[in-house]
């Protein structure tokens, strides 16, 4: 949810700067700007639209500049324009900021310097704490550094800001709270963003900045300070990615690339711990805290989005394998409703990025009041994995397509793997069972690997139904959660409105919708609720409502009944979301690529949600 970039070295800001956002774009694409100081001269350039506008805006400027900050943006305050767009200068155009975050007290600390005289030019809590950042700096006669610790300590909200100014030529001044920062560290020079994607073509060294953390950047000296002026050691973390991963790779979009990617990115996520031989399975962050989960009275997993659908999918399992009782909550509602939060209590996060706010925030009351944290989490090194007591990583590789895929997939790997361990050593499992899941589990990525061999079917069905208004997606049992995720990723894409229900409860409402133009889409695989979900097939064909059906191959059933049908190999019921949910995905991709839309970046959207 916004993405930010900066330089200081000896080369070219401007190429590097503007690359970065491009590899940010998928944190938001409102708008986009950069700043670049040079003979102490800032010249900034923003445009409203993506950062390929910017681009074209920027031809033919001077953009020579050995020290530069960028930022793309996510609309919070203020509508997507030039005038919002980031970076912003403050009134005596000395001081130039990008920001990732929300400054809830920005109203209040704007009408005191409206009444001193200041003016704003945009709508944005951005300038409001640039100019309150001067303000305090003229007054108090202060260096920038000291000025934006005053700043911070009166506000309130999350931050992830960079600053130049046009007397300290080489410095980018850098702080945050709850939004991230990386610092690479190359030879003489330094790079910043809000994620590591920027910066692994150039080194592979990094430092997470902590929050409440002040960074003063210079080409060939970071200095990292908390906010009562003590130097802090930088921590230095070595990237463990290529940059193969974070590029297409031959494929038009990411979404298509990550939803390929899936036989590998679960082959990576089982590798090494999954030991169907010695009836193994190796995790360290369970292994380590056995105890912890065998005697929990009760599971809250705490998610957002398609994180959540996935901790519905591990409700299904940990309680079926471990005969633990778990909630799962969404975590905006789950930290401002107060809830009952006992010593000894587990807690499971799940997120792709790491940094969800309402995930975050969550924990950390959560923490605060004693549960035990563990977390299911893609970006390695991320807020939440270092907020966790413990935890396990998807391994699914960068995630860039703004609708989740291969990490939900990963998520679900990590989460049977947990749950099968949990009920295999607390005796609530069977040896034959966990064998035989075991097993299943190895097998899914050859079975996805089937799916996608040949996609022309579901390219077909989704021409066919691309231009509905609404659909339906309906499934029980495990795969209710994966009707959840089929709707809201179609949702995402393709614009089109679409809801997931349990299939049983459509008699008690839903089916009013019924008619010859509604599809609904059944997840009716093989397995326990099978003759029921049949049931249910013929209840919405009896309103003559189109059926599109995922069925397990070999089915004769549901392929007599249904108007469309896309297959999938035979698994246990447990284990099926994996392959279930990928025609879906699918689907949801080629109706967005038919309609036209820009399936890598929806409307409104950005991937990694920082603000609350
Ligand atoms: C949907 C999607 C979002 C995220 C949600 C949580 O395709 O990507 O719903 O799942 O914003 O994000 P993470 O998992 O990063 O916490």
């Amino acid at each position: 949810m916004c993405g930010i970039v900066g330089y200081t070295g000896p080369r070219e800001a401007y190429p590097i700067v503007l690359k970065g956002l491009k590899r940010l774009e998928y944190r938001g694409y409102d708008s986009s700007g950069v700043a670049l100081l040079n003979n102490k001269q800032i010249k900034v350039y923003k445009k409203k639209g993506k950062v390929a506008e910017l681009e074209e805006a920027a031809i033919g400027q001077d953009i020579h500049a050995n020290i530069g900050i960028g930022h793309t943006r996510w609309a919070t305050h203020g509508e997507p324009s030039d005038r919002n767009a980031h970076p912003h200068q403050s009134q005596s155009g000395e001081l130039a900021m990008i920001h990732n975050g929300i400054i809830e007290n920005y109203t209040q600390i704007k009408k005191e310097l409206e009444s001193k005289g200041y003016h704003f030019k945009s709508d944005t809590d951005t300038e409001v704490l640039l100019n309150f950042i001067e303000d305090i700096k003229i007054n108090n006669n202060c260096s920038l550094e000291e000025a934006l610790r005053i700043a911070l300590k009166r506000v309130v909200g999350a931050y992830c800001i960079l600053l130049i100014a046009k007397d300290e030529p080489e410095t980018i001044i850098a702080a945050r709270k709850g939004s991230p920062l990386v610092i690479g560290i190359g030879k003489g020079e330094h790079f910043l963003a809000s994620d590591a994607s920027p910066i692994i073509e150039y080194t592979k060294e990094v430092v997470y900045v902590n929050d409440y953390e002040i960074a003063i950047v210079k080409p060939d000296e970071l200095i990292l300070k908390n906010l009562g002026n003590e130097k802090q050691t930088p921590f230095i973390t070595k990237l463990d990615m290529e940059l193969a991963a974070i590029e297409k790779g031959g494929y038009d979009h990411f979404m298509l690339k990550e939803i390929h990617e899936q036989p590998s990115t679960i082959h990576d996520c089982l590798r090494g711990r999954l030991l169907p031989q010695s009836l193994q399975i190796m995790m360290g962050g369970i292994e380590n805290n056995m105890e912890a989960f065998i005697n929990a009275n009760r599971i809250m997993i705490v998610a957002c989005g398609t994180s959540w659908h996935a901790g519905l999918i591990a409700e299904y399992l940990i309680e079926e394998f471990c005969r633990i009782p778990v909630e799962v909550e969404y975590a905006s509602e789950f930290r401002y409703r107060n809830p009952v939060i006992h010593r000894g209590d587990v807690i499971i996060a799940i997120s792709q990025s790491g940094e969800t706010a309402d995930t975050l925030v969550a924990l950390e009351s959560a923490k605060e009041k004693g549960a035990f944290i563990f977390g299911v989490v893609n970006a390695v090194g991320s807020s939440i994995a270092r907020l966790s007591h413990a935890g396990a990583y998807t391994h699914s590789g960068p995630e860039i397509g703004v609708a989740s895929t291969k990490a939900f997939t990963g998520q679900l790997a990590v989460l049977m793997m947990m749950a099968l361990k949990i009920g295999y050593a607390k005796g609530t499992l069977s040896k034959d069972r966990y064998a035989q899941l075991m097993h299943d589990l190895e097998l899914i990525p050859e079975k996805i690997k089937e799916i996608l061999a040949d996609t022309s079917n579901i390219q077909r069905i989704a021409e066919k139904y691309k231009d509905a208004a609404d659909f339906l997606f309906l499934g029980r049992g495990y795969n209710f959660p994966v009707a959840l995720e089929g709707a809201l990723k179609l949702k995402e894409i393709s614009y089109i409105h679409a809801e997931g229900y349990p299939a049983a409860e459509m008699k008690h409402g839903p089916i009013a919708l019924v008619d010859e133009n509604l599809p609904v889409v059944f997840v009716a695989t093989k397995d326990s609720y099978y003759e029921k979900i049949v049931s249910n097939v013929q209840e919405i064909k009896a309103r003559k409502g189109k059926v599109l059906a995922v069925a397990t191959a070999g089915d004769e059933v549901i392929p007599g009944m249904a108007d469309d049908v896309m297959f999938v190999p035979d698994a246990d019921e447990a284990i099926a979301p994996l392959l279930s949910v990928v025609p879906l995905q699918l689907l949801s991709y080629y109706v967005g690529l038919y309609k036209g839309l820009d399936v890598d970046k929806p409307r409104n959207l950005a991937k990694s949600v920082t603000v609350e």
